[in-house]
Formats: structure tokens, C-alpha cells, sequence
């Protein structure tokens, strides 16, 4: 079997491929391999091991030829791959939604959202630049966490995750959105259902969630930005597109939210210099999932449902 990754990955996957006896074809650069080169090394093989940050659509299914069988995208979001072309040639699409990587996820957010309220990076800047004379009462003022209310837009694993972290450790009112209610959030004392507009009136702090799909791009657009508290922040360890990016530029520079922390981008890698210029964000390079082992679980799960489907069993975890 012929296996085409398309980027070195942690050595998890690789390793139970390799034991699998199959030939892995490894682009050797750190980097998103070109289009061009994967049109060509794509011919012929079975399985595709693919990157977020990889199109894979139907020109690049039929440049593989009718070996291929699966495609193993290394990510949690599938919004990279045209699943119904691939559906229309009877590819397996799978994913990597491995525990590991939705503690990390929430992690993150959590970091981001301390970061913010409390103003961390703006006192790393602060310090850095020598600008400190002496402790004052005023200096770097920011916002207790405690007694807030936290709005999760979309409570799958991850949302949970910054639920269950938020309402065990922080003693905070959590406020949910999502497309159907979910019990496992609503067995806390404190914990409500609301919808969107509600929430973004209520929250102090607003947390995305939910996958990129036609219905939830530019979820959060001008309009809503607008229904969110003056004081509130906003935090995006989703994908870009659910937020109007333009339109968050502006609610933050108007101060018509307090900040916001954010992962994602809307025409990643393009961080909007508007938005680098700006006091009151957290930015991270898309790195929500970037530990060691959040990577080797995806890595390895990524790899078992190749695995799964040239050994003719169910994937592990299928696109749906
Ligand atoms: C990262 O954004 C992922 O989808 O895993």
C-alpha cells in the first residue's frame, strides 16, 4: 500500500504506518506542499494523510486514480475537503478529534481568556519596553474571572471542555448556545441554555466552538458584535470565517467590546495588520492544538483510520 503525507508529522502515526509494512512517500519539507507537487505524487496511492492547510477536492481525487480509498485529514475540522466529492468516488474521509486534542483546545482558550482579562501580554509589552517607574494603583488595570458569566457558542468536546475547566476551577456562570440542548452542560447548577443573541447580551465572555460549515460562517458579524456587552471578550479557537473579521476590527477598535483572543483567521496565514496593531487582543498563530500530545494523538489516529480502511474495516472516526 502506498501512503502519500503530505508534511512531516510527530512520529506516533508514522511509526504504526511503517508497521503496517506500507510505503509512505513523506514531503521533505517543514512547509504546505505545493499544489502542483501534490497533484503529481498523489497519482497512484492508496491512503492521503492531509494537512488543514491542504485542498483536497475532486481535480485531486482524480489525479489520484481509483486506488485511493482514504483520506486522513490530520485536523479536527474537515473544511478543507469537499466531502461530497469525495463521497461521489466512495473515499473515506476522517478526521482526528482525539480526546487529547480537545483538553489542549481548551487549554488554550482558557489561557487566552486569562491572558486577556488579565492583561498578560499587554504587561509582558509593558515591561519589556521599560516602561515601569514604580507600582500605581491604575497601572494595567484588567478583570476578575470570578463571579463572570462565560457564553460557549457550541458545546461539542471542546466547548465541554472549557465548561467543565471554567465551572469546576473558576467559579463562573456558564451560558450555552447550541443547535440542540445538551445535557451533559446542563447538569451544572449554574449552567443555561440561550440563544445567540441572548448570550452575546449576557456573556462577559464568549467562546467559539463550532465547526465551519456554510451555516456558521460569519456567525459572529457586525450585528451581533454589537449585542455584546461593552466589557465583554471575545475568544475564537474555532476556525477564522465564523467571525467577520473586518467587522471585529472595527467593534475592538471602537472599544465596542473590551478584547479578544484569538487563534484563528480568516484568510490564514494573513493576520490583519489592523488587528496586530491592537492593544487589546491575545493573538496566537493558530496554535490551539499545538502540544506534543495533542499532535501524536492525531497523528496516530489519523494513521488507525488509514489503517481501519485498507484493512477493510470502519474508520475510527468518518467525516459525517
Ligand atoms: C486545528 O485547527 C484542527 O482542526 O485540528
Amino acid at each position: 500500500m502506498n501512503i502519500l503525507i503530505t508534511r512531516p508529522i510527530p512520529d506516533a502515526g508514522i511509526k504504526a504506518l511503517r508497521a503496517k509494512g506500507y510505503k509512505l512517500d513523506i514531503y521533505e519539507k517543514d512547509a504546505v506542499m505545493p499544489r502542483k507537487l501534490l497533484l503529481k505524487r498523489i497519482k497512484g496511492v492508496d491512503a492521503l494523510l492531509s494537512l488543514l492547510n491542504d485542498k483536497i477536492d475532486g481535480k485531486l481525487f482524480d489525479a489520484a486514480g481509483l486506488r485511493l480509498k482514504v483520506v486522513a485529514n490530520l485536523a479536527v475540522g474537515f473544511d478543507n475537503v469537499d466531502l461530497p466529492a469525495a463521497k461521489a468516488r466512495n473515499i473515506v474521509v476522517t478526521n482526528t478529534p482525539a480526546p487529547e486534542v480537545s483538553e489542549t483546545v481548551a487549554e488554550h482558550t482558557i489561557a487566552l481568556m486569562f491572558a486577556l482579562a488579565h492583561r498578560i501580554c499587554e504587561a509582558d509589552r509593558f515591561a519589556r519596553a521599560d516602561k515601569y517607574r514604580g507600582w500605581g494603583p491604575n497601572m494595567l488595570l484588567g478583570t476578575d474571572i470570578v463571579g463572570k458569566t462565560v457564553g460557549i457558542i457550541g458545546t461539542g468536546r471542546i466547548g465541554e471542555g472549557v465548561v467543565r475547566r471554567l465551572f469546576d476551577g473558576f467559579g463562573v456562570k456558564i451560558v450555552y448556545s447550541d443547535i440542540k440542548r445538551n445535557p451533559e452542560v446542563e447538569k451544572r447548577e449554574f449552567a443555561k441554555y440561550l440563544s445567540i443573541e441572548q448570550l452575546l447580551k449576557t456573556a462577559d465572555f464568549v467562546s467559539l466552538h463550532v465547526p465551519l460549515l456554510p451555516s456558521t460562517r460569519h456567525l459572529i458579524n457586525a450585528k451581533r458584535l454589537k449585542l455584546m456587552k461593552k466589557t465583554a471578550f471575545l475568544i475564537n479557537t474555532s476556525r477564522g470565517p465564523i467571525v467577520d473579521e473586518a467587522a471585529l476590527i472595527t467593534a475592538l477598535k471602537k472599544r465596542r467590546i473590551a478584547g479578544a483572543g484569538i487563534d484563528v483567521y480568516e484568510h490564514e496565514p494573513e493576520i490583519p495588520k489592523a488587528l496586530r496593531k491592537l492593544e487589546n487582543v491575545v493573538l496566537t498563530p493558530h496554535t490551539a492544538s499545538a502540544t506534543i500530545e495533542a499532535r501524536q494523538a492525531m497523528s496516530k489516529l489519523a494513521a488507525d483510520n488509514i489503517i481501519a480502511v485498507l484493512s477493510e474495516k470502519n474508520a475510527l472516526t468518518p467525516a459525517k
